[in-house]
């Protein structure tokens, strides 16, 4: 019996690939984008304290109301915006989840999208899957700018939505109020709808600040922003979001969450909550700053170039053209098996797999296994 293909992408994910191979030979596996160190004790002692006194049955289908007027008084607290705790955000399994659903309450079969490339993997399949086509515009290598004459002549009468990512998986590359200027003027006098994945807000480097859609009035209001607690808190296998989005669009999004997942775990909701108010923000990104820093410095004892420091996210890009002339992919699967240390090769994000010969670093990780992995690194030679 045949099944449908409901999307493009065959085979396994580069992800699953690159940690198979890490494993296999014992390698640093700087590939995959989570932490590998603990989660501050209190929001674990957090988790216990909702598991042990009573918070174990179904939350509202929104999420639990403590949980989302906590994310309404962090983005008062940190960006000054006023967001209703009931009719716009909604608590989800995580980013991904979001901007599937996202998608699925937006498009109908014919749509078009256009999607920046290098992008976040899961994109694309989400997009096939609900029946819409693809249209791929690509970043400008190594800086990974957006070439906003590109955008604007992907747009047909058919494009219903457009997604961004800032701080951005692969590159780091962080957008300025000059996108958003140029998204808004691009979009005006249409009906396009924009997928914000803002996953990496907390995550920017050198005294910047992430400009959120949020922040733009016009935008806002045509906007679904996708977020991640596990990217801000470390815990990723908590798999726990949000999507703000303006009341008619929550109601769209929650037709199709409500009978998707309907809830979020009540648990995992509980702590965040508790744990929201006592946040530090600024000093996640003092530690995500020296975690970077602490990792281009090392870098410099190894031939790579690194064309740009990431201004934000988990990842650095650096280029190999010193060490040798393959492949990204090649190069990958060799690092990971000659030098023990496995890294993702950037053509893995474009659909056409656009081969720039750069490789992505996931430096969230205790000092220790980047000393030891640029160590290795630091074998090769020109
Ligand atoms: C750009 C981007 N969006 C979304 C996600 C997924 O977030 P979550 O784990 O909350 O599904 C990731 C994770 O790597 C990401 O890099």
């Amino acid at each position: 019996m045949e099944l449908p293909q409901k999307h493009s992408a065959t085979g396994t994910t580069i992800f699953t690939v690159m940690s198979a191979l890490a494993q296999q030979h014992s390698a640093i596996n700087l590939s995959q984008g989570f932490p590998d160190y603990p989660i501050d004790e209190q929001l674990g002692k957090l988790l216990y304290e909702a598991a042990s006194t009573g918070y174990n049955q179904y939350a509202p289908m929104p999420g639990l109301p403590m949980l989302r007027q906590a994310v309404a008084g962090d983005f008062k607290k940190r960006y000054n915006l006023d967001i209703d705790a009931d009719t716009e955000i909604t608590i989800t399994p995580g980013a991904t989840y979001a901007i599937y659903t996202a998608f699925t309450a937006v498009l109908q079969a014919g749509d078009e999208v256009i999607v920046l490339e290098p992008a976040y993997d899961s994109y694309i399949p989400n997009i096939e899957m609900n029946g819409a086509r693809v249209v791929p515009v690509s970043l400008s290598a190594p800086e990974f700018n957006v070439d906003w004459d590109k955008v604007k002549a992907a747009v047909t009468n058919k494009t219903k939505a457009i997604i961004i990512n800032t701080p951005h998986n692969p590159t780091g590359a962080v957008w300025t109020q000059e996108d958003w200027d140029a998204l808004a003027e691009i979009v005006r006098d249409t009906d396009i709808v924009i997928l914000s994945d803002e996953v990496y807000e907390q995550i920017i480097f050198d005294g910047q600040k992430h400009i959120s859609i949020l922040q733009q009035p016009e935008l806002r209001e045509r906007s679904f922003a996708l977020f991640s607690f596990g990217k801000v808190f470390h815990n990723t296998g908590w798999k726990i979001g949000y999507c703000i989005a303006p009341p008619a669009f929550t109601t769209a999004f929650r037709r199709i969450h409500q009978f998707l997942c309907f809830t979020v775990n009540t648990p995992g909701q509980y702590a965040l909550a508790n744990y929201i108010s006592n946040s530090n923000a600024p000093l996640l990104h003092s530690m995500m700053q020296q975690k970077r820093d602490y990792f281009l410095e090392l870098m410099k004892q190894t031939p790579f170039t690194i064309h740009k420091p990431a201004g934000g996210s988990y990842f650095q890009v650096a280029g190999y053209e010193q060490i040798s002339d393959m492949p990204d992919m090649e190069f990958a699967q060799w690092l990971t098996k000659e030098y023990g240390v496995a890294t993702i090769p950037v053509s893995a994000f474009y659909s056409n797999k656009k081969d720039d010969r750069l490789i992505r670093f996931c430096f969230a990780k205790k000092e220790d296994t980047l000393l030891e992995a640029v160590q290795r690194l630091s074998k090769l030679s020109i």
